[in-house]
């Protein structure tokens, strides 16, 4: 293919806001247009949060991952909230993906792309528009960057300022993210750095520390062999993704760049398409087909071939390598029928595509009193499956998605300590979905590991 011409949009028709008009769901309906408007202005003038160098070098690790060069490890709390966007929070978060890349890296001995679900992950779909508690009836939360969280009227009703906080926060975790992993946090000769206090006891905190002396050393011995500097081996990257949900904020952080064809989104290096709003006809596929980022598209058991295909053919019409990544979110129960098919189909296509295992949110169940909660057992499950049916497709299962954090919640039943459902009431803090803690995040890496050596000749 001709390397298109400077300035040329490769889209036919598109442009930031062809999308409005089409069909676009789970957006906000705000009161008072002015004000949103006038908040759209503001942020479209506001510095973007990533590079489009940074964009392109991550399209080409997808790429190298879709050759199964290069793993994925995507994770992140299922939503960000303005309140936590604090040091600790961040540093652990950061601490956890640090170490499950590690093991990753150290059992499958490839380079690991670390993708956060953080810095603008704060817009969530809802399944209802509406929330009822006894006989009052509110909308429904949508995400910080929408509404609060409280169940008040005053605060439920949509809020175009969050906006501009989201931005802020956004920009906030991503300084922060940036000076921790320049500054030697990510430290390869320094792994100890990444412990966190509360689990220096558990016995997987153990095993790790014997890799990380492990891994500690083969730097050191590269260093030597190579006659490098000691300390050069040092830096790790990290990129950020969210569901590009609220297309308003999207597209006023959507620009054209100096020495660079076409748009980029820049509001994180890597938007995805939740499973709600991949309508091949509706407003979030129409944004995604005109911005050069590598996106991902969520694809759970009502996705059909057909849909799948002409998502393919509109969402990557040159078939370029390093662009899509399709995250299956089946569920344990409904993998094994509905993923073969999706295989094939996008054999047929020809078109490259990284596949990651999302084995959260086909996995999501209520306990007897009420509770959201995913069992690790269940969750391995999908991964173990999703292994074993791209093996025998002749696939490749490049990477994972995982809904996690660095505190010591129990959100999610079962791993190592076998959290039962009485547990959950000790420390359930998420706003919406279940996460794993820091022990289940670094035994899932594991078993990871584990399966992926199985299945990989
Ligand atoms: C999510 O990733 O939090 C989410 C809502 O996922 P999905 O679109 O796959 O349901
Ligand atoms: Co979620």
């Amino acid at each position: 293919m001709e390397p298109p011409v400077k300035g040329v949009n490769i889209a036919p028709g598109w442009k930031p806001d062809t999308w409005t008009g089409r069909e676009t769901l789970q957006q906000p309906t705000y009161p008072d247009q002015a004000a949103l408007h006038s908040v759209l202005d503001r942020l479209s003038t506001l510095p973007p949060l990533v590079t489009s160098w940074e964009i392109l070098n991550l399209r080409e690790q997808i790429a190298d991952a879709q050759a199964g060069k290069r793993f994925v490890l995507q994770g992140g709390d299922c939503a960000e909230s303005f309140n936590e966007c604090s040091s600790p929070l961040i540093t652990n978060r950061l601490k956890v993906l640090l170490q499950m890349s590690l093991v990753l890296v150290h059992g499958m001995e490839k380079p690991v792309v670390r993708i956060g679900r953080f810095a603008g992950q704060y817009a969530k779909p809802r399944s209802s528009d509406t929330e009822t508690r006894g006989d009052v009836t509110l909308p429904s939360y949508r995400g910080d960057l929408v509404n609060s969280v409280e169940f008040t009227e005053e605060a439920r009703i949509p809020n175009p300022q969050r906006l501009i906080e989201g931005h802020a926060c956004s920009s906030l975790t991503m300084n922060f993210v940036r000076a921790l992993v320049d500054g030697g946090f990510a430290d390869l000769h320094h792994p100890e750095y990444w412990n966190l206090s509360w689990v220096e006891h558990s016995p997987l905190a153990e095993e790790f520390q014997r890799l990380a002396d492990n891994i500690g050393q083969s730097v050191r011995f590269m260093e030597t062999i190579s006659g490098r500097k000691p300390g050069s081996v040092k830096r790790v990257d990290f990129f950020t993704s969210h569901e590009a949900l609220h297309l308003h904020y999207e597209q006023a952080l959507t620009r054209q760049v100096p020495r660079q064809w076409g748009w980029f989104n820049l509001s994180t290096h890597f938007p995805w398409i939740g499973m709600r709003t991949a309508a091949l006809d509706g407003g979030h596929v129409e944004f995604f087909r005109g911005i050069r980022n590598p996106i991902g598209i969520k694809v759970g058991p009502g996705m059909t071939r057909e849909w799948l295909a002409d998502l393919l053919a509109v969402l990557n019409p040159e078939r370029e390598a390093g662009r899509i990544v399709l995250i299956h979110r089946m569920g344990e129960q409904k993998i094994e029928e509905h993923l073969p098919k999706l295989i094939s189909t996008v054999k047929d296509t020809g078109s490259p595509v990284l596949w990651v295992c999302d084995p959260m949110h086909g996995n999501t169940e209520s306990t007897q009193s009420g509770v959201k909660t995913r069992r690790f057992r269940k969750i391995m499950n999908e991964v173990d499956l999703a292994f074993d049916i791209h093996a025998s497709q002749g696939s490749r299962l490049g990477g994972v998605h995982l809904e996690l954090t660095g505190e010591d919640v129990t959100e999610c039943t079962g791993g190592a300590r076998d959290l039962s459902d009485e547990d959950l009431g000790r420390a359930y803090k998420t706003m919406v979905d279940p996460r794993l803690n820091y022990e289940q995040s670094l035994e899932l890496a594991m078993l990871i590991v584990r399966k992926h050596n199985q299945v990989t000749p």
